[in-house]
């Protein structure tokens, strides 16, 4: 760690390089070339006392490694919306502010989202790989047909940030939006949106059904819930895999129950159940929704900001 009198602060996760050189420019940081796991994160935090943390999905702090933290640690800031990958409960009860990066991702988390819709619908996988693999026969005009979003309902299980986000660029293809959450969106916000008040009531009415919801706990997406889509229905998740029994996913591709599925996330990240590889009506991606030069930059940059205003004594902008 570079020895100035600025505040110390460890970057447990590979960062973009302008977030590299903000923290090293605003704090005495040391900032890490590969992501770190959580034992080294307790180990480095142990040995220089430093009061924060960015951390990432490879350095979840989990209890153990929470209880062993030394009480120097004030912040714990993540780079990303989801933060299933630390016990949040158990750092707020030692008092360690805990924050997101919320905001940051919405965008772009939403375009890939409707990529994956696009993509499922217009069969985009199975189209490239015949590209890839040489094309040579033309096809007839009943052949390779995918199923048309223009006029569809899209389904959003979640309306916060992400699914409205979802809901609008929806809506500029023609789209329905129907949608579910613990409460009923204000008119303003709804914008059109027809409320359903249970995952139950709004399933049957999903041709396009999207998940935008934290992970964490038992599965949304059962074989229960995979049969009240209606047949023919494209499923997508670029929020998280545990939300999903994915035998029953397996089953509802096969059975040609659903149409399809765009996939960007997966019960056993950083591996995909093989059986959805061999599957040609699933569109495959590894988790990149909010993968672009800009967005990267500004989760870095937000978890800075809550870095910067809880050691200087003010609330974090991004609780969790
Ligand atoms: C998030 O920020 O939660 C995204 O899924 C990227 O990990």
């Amino acid at each position: 760690m570079p020895e100035n009198n600025r505040t110390k602060l460890l970057i447990a996760r590979r960062v973009p390089n302008a977030v590299a050189s903000r923290a090293v420019s605003e704090f005495r940081a040391y900032v890490t070339e590969s992501d770190m796991d959580a034992w080294s994160v307790v180990d480095f935090c142990k040995k220089h006392d430093v009061p924060a943390v960015l951390i990432g999905k490879k350095s979840g702090l989990q209890e153990d490694h929470i209880a062993a933290l030394p009480s120097t640690v004030k912040i714990i800031a993540n780079a990303s919306a989801g933060v299933d990958h630390m016990n949040v409960a158990f750092a707020l009860e030692r008092g360690i502010v805990v924050t997101n990066a919320p905001d940051a991702l919405t965008e772009c988390t939403a375009d890939f989202s409707m990529l994956l819709v696009l993509a499922a619908c217009r069969r985009a996988s199975e189209y490239e790989r015949i590209m890839r693999s040489g094309w040579g026969k033309s096809f007839g005009m009943t052949e390779m047909l995918g199923t048309r979003v223009n006029g569809k309902t899209l389904g959003i299980v979640g309306f916060g940030r992400i699914g409205r986000a979802v809901a609008k660029r929806a809506q500029a293809f023609g789209m329905k939006v129907a949608y579910t959450d613990i409460q009923r969106a204000s008119p303003a916000l709804e914008n059109g949106a027809m409320f359903y008040p249970s995952l139950e009531e709004l399933l049957p009415h999903s041709q396009v059904l999207t998940l935008h919801v934290p992970g964490g706990g038992t599965p949304l997406m059962t074989k229960k819930e995979f049969g009240l889509l209606p047949e023919g229905a494209v499923f997508v998740n670029a929020a998280r895999g545990a939300l999903v029994n994915e035998d029953a996913l397996y089953e509802a591709l096969t059975s040609g129950h659903l149409f399809g599925a765009g996939l960007d996330v997966y019960r056993n990240e950083p591996h995909v159940d093989v059986r959805f590889a061999g599957l040609q009506n699933v569109f495959l991606t590894p988790h990149m929704a909010s993968a672009t030069i800009e967005t990267r930059d500004q989760m870095g940059f937000t978890a800075l900001d809550n870095i910067a205003a809880v050691l200087d004594g003010q609330k974090a902008l991004n609780p969790v």
